[in-house]
């Protein structure tokens, strides 16, 4: 009799240590999984990160942070001397095809990746995208005389100060959306609409 409850104290004890430590595991497991699961009124997305780390080229073409090294490559490097930055708006440069932040913007990794909803915040996000330099400085500031980087690391990384960033839906509509138009227009773009049951689940 002594021996069976020995038994079943040593049972439960490894039960309890095993359950311990998934427990201690799991929220660091989940952050690094492969799958993500978005929960939505729109019907819940299915993102298999994984399978997209492998369809771009860095990882900063979806977590931007990364970029911000103040390296940048000269468009001569593609294309002819003539080729200037100055005739194109920035917005319009990250639509042309062949392009990504990485083909332009060489990438810092002073800065890991972190989550998309650590910036971009469900709900309200009018106003303007940039917050001009004046709303804080009597100086006559001008970001044109700075790096991105710089910037940052004046401001010690904290983006709220110079920006609002726009919600989380917009922020995933427009990056994961830019990429299939390019890379997988077969299956998401129909007559020129983007299919939304190609993400969301009904
Ligand atoms: C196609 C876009 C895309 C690519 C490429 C990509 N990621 Fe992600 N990553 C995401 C999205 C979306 C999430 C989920 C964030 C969320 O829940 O808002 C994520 C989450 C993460 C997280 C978890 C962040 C957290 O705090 O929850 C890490 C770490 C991460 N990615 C690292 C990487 C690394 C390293 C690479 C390159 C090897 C990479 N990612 C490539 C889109 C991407
Ligand atoms: C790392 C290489 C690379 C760099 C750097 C680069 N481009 Fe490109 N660019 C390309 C590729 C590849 C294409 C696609 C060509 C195609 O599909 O025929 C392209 C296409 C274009 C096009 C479309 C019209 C055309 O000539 O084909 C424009 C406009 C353009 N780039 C502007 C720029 C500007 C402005 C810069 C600098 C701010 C720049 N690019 C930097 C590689 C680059
Ligand atoms: C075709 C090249 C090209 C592409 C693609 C591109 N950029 Fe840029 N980017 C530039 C150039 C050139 C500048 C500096 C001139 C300017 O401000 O217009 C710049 C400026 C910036 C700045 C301002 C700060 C600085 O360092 O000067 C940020 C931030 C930035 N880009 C982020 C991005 C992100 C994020 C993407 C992808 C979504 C991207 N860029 C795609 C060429 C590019
Ligand atoms: C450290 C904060 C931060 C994180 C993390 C972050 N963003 Fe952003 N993002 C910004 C800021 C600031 C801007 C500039 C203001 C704006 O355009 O909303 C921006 C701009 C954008 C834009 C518009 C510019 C462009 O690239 O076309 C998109 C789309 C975007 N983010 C998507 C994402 C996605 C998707 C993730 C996660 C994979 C992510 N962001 C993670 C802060 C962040
Ligand atoms: C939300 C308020 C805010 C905005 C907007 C802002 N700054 Fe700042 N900035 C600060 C604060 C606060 C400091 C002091 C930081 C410190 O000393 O730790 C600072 C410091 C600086 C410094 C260091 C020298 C000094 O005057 O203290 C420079 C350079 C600078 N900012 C440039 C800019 C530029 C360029 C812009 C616009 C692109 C800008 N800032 C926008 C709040 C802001
Ligand atoms: C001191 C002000 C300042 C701070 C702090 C700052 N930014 Fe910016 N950011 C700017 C300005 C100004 C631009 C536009 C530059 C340009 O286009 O030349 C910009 C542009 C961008 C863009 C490109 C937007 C686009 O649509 O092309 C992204 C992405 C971005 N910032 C992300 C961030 C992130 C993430 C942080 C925090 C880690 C951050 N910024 C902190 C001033 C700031
Ligand atoms: C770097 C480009 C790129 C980005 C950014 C990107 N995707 Fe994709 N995605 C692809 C490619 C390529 C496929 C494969 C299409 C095919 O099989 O023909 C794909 C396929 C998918 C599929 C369909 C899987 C299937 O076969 O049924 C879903 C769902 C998806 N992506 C969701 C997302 C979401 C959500 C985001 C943003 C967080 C995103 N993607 C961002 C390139 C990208
Ligand atoms: C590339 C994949 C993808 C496609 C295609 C897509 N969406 Fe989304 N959508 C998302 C993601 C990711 C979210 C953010 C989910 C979250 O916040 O968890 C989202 C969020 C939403 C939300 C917000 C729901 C809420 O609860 O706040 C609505 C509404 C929405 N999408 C509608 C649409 C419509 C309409 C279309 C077609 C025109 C579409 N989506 C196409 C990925 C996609």
């Amino acid at each position: 009799m002594n021996g069976k409850i020995t038994v079943l104290l040593i049972l439960l004890a490894g039960m309890a240590i095993l359950l311990g430590t998934a427990g201690y595991l799991l929220p660091e497991h989940k952050k690094n999984t492969d799958r993500y699961y978005f929960q939505n009124s729109a019907g819940a997305v299915l993102f298999d990160h994984q399978f997209h780390t492998e369809q771009a080229e860095e990882c900063a073409v979806c977590h931007h942070p990364l970029l911000l090294s103040s390296e940048k490559n000269e468009c001569s490097m593609c294309h002819d001397p003539e080729m200037s930055p100055e005739y194109f708006e920035h917005a319009d440069l990250i639509e042309i095809p062949g392009h990504s932040c990485v083909t332009c913007h060489a990438v810092s990794d002073s800065r890991s990746p972190q989550n998309c909803r650590s910036c971009h915040q469900k709900g309200n996000t009018s106003g303007q995208l940039i917050i001009s330099c004046d709303n804080c400085h009597d100086d006559s500031y001008n970001p044109e005389s700075f790096s991105h980087d710089d910037l940052v690391d004046i401001h010690e990384a904290s983006c709220e100060g110079c920006h609002n960033a726009r919600g989380t839906d917009e922020a995933y509509h427009q990056q994961c959306n830019r990429c299939h138009r390019k890379e997988a227009e077969d299956r998401f773009v129909v007559k020129n609409e983007i299919q939304c049951n190609m993400c969301h689940l009904k």
